[in-house]
């Protein structure tokens, strides 16, 4: 069923634990994606970015994702990530997306706010939930360029943010970056619990792949509500279909079948980790 992100994200917040938000970059990692949560009984949010709207069509790509997510009995957020237009934010809800991101993190604060609090009128009208981002998140996602390094979120910065804009959950730049880590990440837990004390909404946390369960656990402690894992969706399908070649088979169907099961291995041990397994209601 489809649900809003307020709606799954609000019993995270009261007993703390994350949900997963997770990137399909095609019909077998969305499937996937979503065999994962059905199994652990986890609520669960699907998102895509601009580049892959682009690539699978904005139509095609939100009449399969609708089609699939009616068929579950678990709630699903299906959300816009890194939304980088209110052209392109009216035209997800015009297709039935549930939550709509907007990232004007490059643009100086006073801009994000502006662009930001349109995109939230506009949502809020019609019952749909909002998120931005603050500071930089370094890295490179979906060959979308981004920042090279990261430009930490201001925590005073964070509440202005909040409350001009009345997002309903806000991504800080806390050290994580998008896509593989070339280096340890230095994470800024004291920032996050600046960020944490001084704000009233949801906290997403974004460049979720590669990190240790004991980061996870600590930022979801501080207040992180919403994870967001792209990277290692992708190389594990990646990986599969290099070994199926590998090994002779060319049946698309199969290497499919194949993706579809260690995909979903990937999605469950994170759900587990996010403590979101059993939260469907
Ligand atoms: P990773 O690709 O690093 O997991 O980041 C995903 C993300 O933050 C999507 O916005």
């Amino acid at each position: 069923m489809l649900y809003t992100m307020n709606d799954v994200l609000k019993e995270a917040k009261s007993k703390g634990y994350a949900v997963g938000a997770f990137n399909f970059h095609n019909q077998d990692v969305l499937e996937a994606i979503l065999n994962a949560a059905e199994e652990l009984n986890s609520p669960v949010i699907v998102q895509t970015t601009p580049p892959y709207i682009q690539n699978l069509g904005l139509e095609v790509c939100s009449v399969m994702a609708k089609e699939l997510i009616k068929r579950c009995k678990i709630p699903v957020v299906l959300h816009l990530d890194h939304g980088n237009s209110f052209d392109l934010a009216q035209k997800c809800l015009v297709n039935g997306f549930s939550s709509i991101m907007f990232d004007g993190s490059k643009l100086p604060l006073k801009d994000n706010i502006k662009y930001t609090k349109q995109v939230c009128d506009a949502c809020h009208a019609l019952g749909v939930s909002v998120e931005g981002e603050l500071g930089a998140i370094g890295g490179v996602e979906d060959n979308m360029v981004e920042g090279q390094s990261n430009n930490l979120i201001i925590p005073e910065e964070a509440q202005i943010f909040v409350e001009e804009t009345d997002v309903d959950v806000l991504a800080p730049a806390i050290g994580t970056a998008h896509g593989i880590y070339k280096e340890e990440p230095i994470l800024d837990f004291a920032r996050l619990k600046k960020v944490r004390s001084l704000t009233t909404c949801y906290l997403a946390l974004h460049g979720g792949s590669g990190l240790t369960e004991e980061q996870y656990r600590e930022m979801i402690i501080i207040g992180i509500n919403k994870i967001n894992v792209g990277t290692e969706l992708k190389l594990g399908w990646a990986n599969t279909v290099k070994k199926a070649i590998e090994a002779g088979i060319t049946e698309p169907m199969k290497i499919r079948s194949q993706c579809l099961i260690d995909v979903r291995e990937i999605v469950k041990n994170k759900i587990r980790i996010f403590g979101s397994e059993n939260r469907a209601q």
